[in-house]
């Protein structure tokens, strides 16, 4: 992960023969990843919700709404860019996969938004060496954006997770690894397709 440190420990690696999967059809991969963003941003919001009680996590999670408001906006200016269209929201089966294995409530909503942003870290590094190569990759600014958004989405992993342990204690560390087992589970079971998961 171009030599820094994954935010979670992830049980499976993606394979490289993913990303071009993924990129067969990249005005589909540009647009699910824009529905993506958003639903990340409205998240965060929701997690301030129910963690207005904690200073900390109000400003962080605050900051990392906007960051994902910001990745939005961009992501669709990339597609007005390339020339494509944003296509209509097809859903996320990962994310819903996740959700529907939930029963800790809020704690799981912590893990789970911190596995999605851990998975999503790791596959848009993928994108992004296998877009690097495509023959038509892009203006340079596309390829270093991809950057961005794996690290940031990082930070937003690492963010979900320290909440959970400061909300919950000991028994995060315990739930994320039962949940670290399902997500492998979960992200094996889905076929590929022209989106991030
Ligand atoms: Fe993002
Ligand atoms: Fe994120």
């Amino acid at each position: 992960m171009n030599g820094f440190k994954p935010p979670l420990p992830l049980r499976s690696d993606t394979p490289a023969a993913w990303a071009d999967a993924a990129l067969a059809d990249p005005e589909a991969l540009l647009s699910d990843h824009a529905h993506c963003e958003k639903k990340a941003a409205l998240t965060a919001l929701n997690m301030a919700q129910h963690l207005s009680d904690m200073p900390r996590a109000s400003v962080l999670l605050a900051r990392l709404a906007e960051e994902e408001l910001n990745h939005y906006r961009r992501v669709l200016e990339a597609l007005q860019t390339f020339g494509w269209k944003l296509r209509p929201d097809h859903g996320n089966a990962y994310a819903q996969a996740l959700h529907k294995l939930a029963s800790k409530g809020l704690l799981d909503q912590l893990l789970i938004a911190a596995l999605i942003e851990a998975r999503s870290c790791e596959r848009l590094g993928l994108l992004e060496r296998a877009w690097a190569v495509q023959p038509a990759p892009g203006p340079k600014s596309w390829l270093a954006f991809l950057l961005e958004l794996e690290h940031c989405e990082a930070g937003h992993a690492q963010v979900y997770r320290s909440l959970a342990e400061e909300r919950f204690g000991a028994a995060a560390a315990t739930r994320m690894d039962w949940w670290l087992d399902r997500e492998v589970e979960v992200i094996g079971a889905l076929p590929w397709r022209s989106a991030v998961h």
